[in-house]
């Protein structure tokens, strides 16, 4: 490790396990999601070896890294949509199963369900899980404050823009109020203004419910602008390189990106991530 960020590393809550950590090892104060011993390998090749992680209640961690170095697997196996080949993932002690979480899919286009509206479409996993209609109106117009909505959400996917159904997604992922929300590129198929535009939102939902996030993003400022925590993954096999702390206070407003300890964590963040391509 080096550069100025180096230093802090040890005393965040979110920290990476040396490839030999124990299974055992409690997680730290204020962990929300413990990751131990993880291994998945694709075809025989291994991408992560005896991996371990704690991400910190409330925050939000991006993750970060080079090309085909396992983000989305790593969110996919924390977030139950893929197995690992051993390990153990618990929320606060307690398994998936027993946890409410929310995702939002990279491709917004082919998420939501086109043959019912907007509407219909965030109240899907609220009638799923059985609650009463008025339950469900009073919730989806909770979401509809929250997210200042505008636009007539009984129009159908297809009547809506990008930045519009990337809104209806990620209202979906909040419905059944989860504790922890995954984001796999929420921002790579969004225009500049619909990127401001979901960040912003994304930042008043986190204020306002203290949801755990978890975000995978290719870029570099939207991977530093909204994290508490920016984990830095080497190539495979996959290892932690870095987590870098970013604590600007919030909200953090468009011209944050120019404030110098935006600039300070996005160089050095990229420093790290040019010596992983090394
Ligand atoms: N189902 C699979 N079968 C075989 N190999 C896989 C499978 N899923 C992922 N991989 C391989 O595992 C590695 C990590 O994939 P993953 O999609 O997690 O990477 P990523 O960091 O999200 O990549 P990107 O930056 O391209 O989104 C890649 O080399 C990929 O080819
Ligand atoms: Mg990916």
């Amino acid at each position: 490790m080096s550069g100025p960020m180096s230093s802090m590393h040890g005393a965040t809550a979110l920290s990476g396990g040396a490839p030999d950590t124990v299974l055992t090892l409690p997680p730290a104060p204020g962990t929300h999601v413990t990751v131990r011993g993880l291994s998945k390998s694709f075809a025989g090749a291994p991408l992560y070896t005896n991996f371990s992680l704690d991400l910190p209640r409330s925050k939000i961690v991006s993750i970060f890294g080079p090309n085909g170095c396992g983000k989305s697997t790593l969110m996919n196996m924390i977030a139950g949509l893929l197995s690992p080949d051993t390990g153990e993932i618990l929320f606060d002690g307690k398994s998936l199963k027993d946890t409410q979480i929310g995702y939002v899919f990279q491709n917004y286009r082919d998420a939501l369900f086109p043959w019912i509206t907007a509407w219909d479409n965030i109240a899907y996993p609220l009638k799923r899980q059985g609650m009463k209609p008025a339950a469900v109106k009073a919730r989806v117009e909770e979401l509809v404050a929250l997210f200042e909505i505008r636009f007539d959400l009984q129009r159908y996917p297809y009547e809506l823009s990008g930045g519009q159904m990337q809104t209806v997604c990620i209202m979906r992922s909040m419905a059944t109020r989860p504790e922890v929300l995954f984001l796999d590129e929420p921002f790579s198929a969004l225009d500049f203004e619909m990127t401001l535009f979901i960040r912003a939102k994304l930042q008043e939902a986190h204020l306002a419910t203290g949801t755990t996030m978890v975000i995978v993003s290719h870029d570099l400022e939207d991977a530093v602008f909204l994290a508490d925590r920016i984990l830095l993954l080497t190539r495979r096999p996959t290892r932690i390189a870095e987590i870098v702390p970013f604590d600007l206070p919030r909200p953090r407003l468009p011209e944050a990106v120019a404030d110098p300890a935006f600039v300070r964590a996005k160089a050095h963040t990229l420093e790290v991530f040019r010596r992983e391509m090394r």
